[in-house]
């Protein structure tokens, strides 16, 4: 039986650097069919209404990235985020979300106000849904210009289901079954794939197909951030590091502690959650006459103040790793990066322990 392993599973072995400084280490990369965009650093905010609104899109182009609209709301509200983006920040492009219902109606009517990159997004991907909607979207939907979209599909977790989304017209594929924060798609159903293997087995099928992927969930630190990269990945979603921020949406909710302080937090929540189910309200439950179990938990996350600081120590901590492995640019790391497994023990003692 094959074994899985995810980011604490594995440690990378430092190499000789020819880095003088960990600056060299360059983190722009590019994005679209003919790489017509150049994102600073890697990173996607995710498509949930926690995390990407106009705010954190519009932020997140300037510092290293480009964000994922979340598509929980209605084919108006989605077409006014995307015009709120370019309003704050012009230059800013960003993702817009589709699902696999309603979505011929929602990807006309963002055509039509401009937006040009494009995730279908479902908890399981690899479906005859995914199949329809991508054929739909290759075929029918183009873009102001005229051009084909540029499209993102997920999540998957597997190499056959790579290349089945690449073959219905996935450019990108996004990569990750119950790995994030606030998931419980493994506890509720038993399925998913430990998140460096899924990213490793993923990336290498991608790149043999000539498409990219997205390593979507479970990244907690700027370390788990290289190992995907060490894995192969072409770009990282990040969820809960970028929840409760000043940018992301939601109001900062005021606590009083026993002893009189003031605590600051934010609603995160995953996407699959009752209560994110339950603000889709009745438009949801009146849509589907079948309600599934809930794959994801709600929690409130300290409040963080802006989302900036955040993505700048992201970036700095990906280029210190991209030094201790060599690699000069995003591309080299899966090539330089040495990786072996730990033990859990191993894997403590990497942490901060004089702290208790
Ligand atoms: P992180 O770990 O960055 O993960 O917070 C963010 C990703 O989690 C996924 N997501 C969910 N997965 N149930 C799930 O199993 C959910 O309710 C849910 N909501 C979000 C999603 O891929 C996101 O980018």
């Amino acid at each position: 039986m094959k074994k899985n392993y995810t980011y604490d599973d594995i440690c990378l072995i430092p190499q000789m650097t020819h880095l003088r400084s960990r600056n060299d280490a360059e983190t722009v990369v590019t994005f679209g069919r003919n790489n017509e965009i150049k994102l600073l650093a890697p990173f996607i905010s995710a498509n949930m209404d926690t995390v990407t609104g106009p705010e954190m899109a519009a932020l997140i182009w300037d510092v290293g990235g480009i964000g994922a609209l979340h598509r929980f709301n209605t084919v108006e509200e989605a077409c006014r985020d995307y015009l709120e983006v370019k309003k704050i920040n012009p230059p800013a492009e960003c993702i817009v979300s589709v699902g696999v219902h309603g979505y011929k109606e929602r990807c006309e009517e963002l055509a039509k106000v401009g937006a040009k990159y494009f995730v279908v997004d479902i908890a399981h991907g690899h479906s005859i849904a995914m199949k329809e909607a991508l054929s739909w979207m290759k075929g029918n939907l183009r873009l102001k210009s005229g051009d084909k979209p540029y499209i993102i599909a997920g999540n998957v977790a597997t190499p056959l289901a790579v290349r089945h989304l690449s073959a219905w017209g996935a450019d990108i594929v996004k990569v990750g079954i119950g790995p994030g924060a606030c998931c419980k798609t493994r506890i509720v159903t038993g399925h998913g794939v430990p998140q460096f293997s899924a990213v490793l087995d993923c990336a290498k099928e991608a790149h043999r197909l000539g498409i990219k992927i997205i390593a979507d969930g479970g990244i907690r630190n700027s370390g788990d951030i290289v190992k995907a990269f060490a894995a192969g990945t072409d770009f990282v979603m990040l969820g809960s590091l970028l929840s409760g921020t000043k940018e992301a949406p939601g109001q900062v909710i005021t606590k009083a502690t026993e002893r009189g302080d003031k605590q600051h937090f934010k609603v995160y929540r995953g996407m699959a959650s009752d209560s994110a189910r339950k603000d889709r309200g009745k438009e949801y439950n009146g849509k589907y006459s079948y309600v599934p179990a809930a794959e994801g938990v709600k929690t409130l996350v300290p409040y963080k103040g802006s989302a900036h600081d955040i993505i700048m120590q992201l970036k700095k901590g990906l280029k210190s790793g991209m030094s201790y492995c060599n690699a000069t640019d995003i591309s080299e790391i899966k090539d330089c990066a040495l990786y072996e497994l730990q033990t859990s023990s191993g894997f403590n003692e990497g942490k901060p322990h004089i702290l208790g």
